[in-house]
């Protein structure tokens, strides 16, 4: 499969409604980072590109507060050509620093979900929504973005942000870049209810491809789960 392919998905995604990627990129031993935050670099670069080109292909990127007080990612197009995407950061309860990287203006938007309102530098959006025991969710985040004009998106991270998504059906494809490293310890990748057999496991169809550096993409399609169905 040409990786190519991965991109198509996105770009044949209707805009009457909302289309959602997520990426996470892990160790073979499935970490994200390592006990104290650390997960630069886990992919090499064949794969940051690829991240970078997700970035090109969508209105907006989404991240959870924790990535932005580990890494201060700056979440623009810079490895490849391309527009930048509005940067979307899921604080329920304002833990933002106001001088995070990603709040700097640079043309594109920047969106803020919140429980309650408190001021932010010029031009950022807030946009607040009902917090139940700490969660927003994911589904009420899409709608809203999608009622300001933003379609298609990128889940980036991190682990728990993703797996949320994931736990709440909102997640069309899911990208995870597999780096042959064993980290050993440190932060697990996706995280979701516990099952008791496997039988009950997620199932998507997958097309893998091999990047050139050696990190192995999977792109699973998530409207196409089979549970409890066995080729084997
Ligand atoms: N390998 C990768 O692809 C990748 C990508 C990105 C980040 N990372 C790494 O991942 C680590 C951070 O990930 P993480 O899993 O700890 O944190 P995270 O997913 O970035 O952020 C989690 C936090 O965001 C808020 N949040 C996210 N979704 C929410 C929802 N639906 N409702 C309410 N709140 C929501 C919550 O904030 P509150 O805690 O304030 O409630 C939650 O605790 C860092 O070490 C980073 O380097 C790895």
């Amino acid at each position: 499969v040409s990786v190519s392919a991965a991109f198509a998905h996105i770009d044949e995604a209707s805009s009457d409604r909302p289309f959602v990627i997520a990426q996470l990129g892990q160790s073979l031993d499935g970490r994200i980072a390592t006990l104290t935050g650390h997960s630069r670099y886990i992919n090499r670069n064949a794969a940051l590109d690829h991240l970078h080109k997700i970035r090109a292909h969508v209105d907006a990127v989404i991240v959870g507060i924790g990535t932005v007080i580990a890494d201060d990612p700056l979440l623009n197009v810079r490895r490849v050509i391309g527009e930048n995407p509005a940067r979307v950061v899921i604080d329920p309860s304002g833990r933002m620093p106001l001088s995070s990287r990603l709040l700097y203006e640079d043309g594109a938007r920047r969106i803020i979900i919140r429980g309650k309102s408190s001021p932010l530098p010029n031009g950022v959006e807030e946009v607040i929504l009902p917090v139940e025991n700490g969660m927003i969710n994911p589904n009420f985040i899409i709608n809203a973005l999608f009622s300001l004009g933003l379609a298609k998106f990128l889940v980036e991270g991190g682990a728990k942000t993703i797996s949320q998504f994931i736990s709440h059906n909102a997640v069309d494809r899911l990208h995870v870049l597999v780096a042959p490293m064993i980290i050993g310890s440190g932060k697990p990748g996706i995280e979701l209810p516990p099952i008791s057999v496997v039988d009950d496991a997620l199932r998507p169809l997958t097309e893998v491809t091999i990047l050139s550096d050696g990190d192995v993409l999977f792109d699973c399609n998530l409207r196409s789960l089979t549970k409890g169905v066995s080729d084997v």
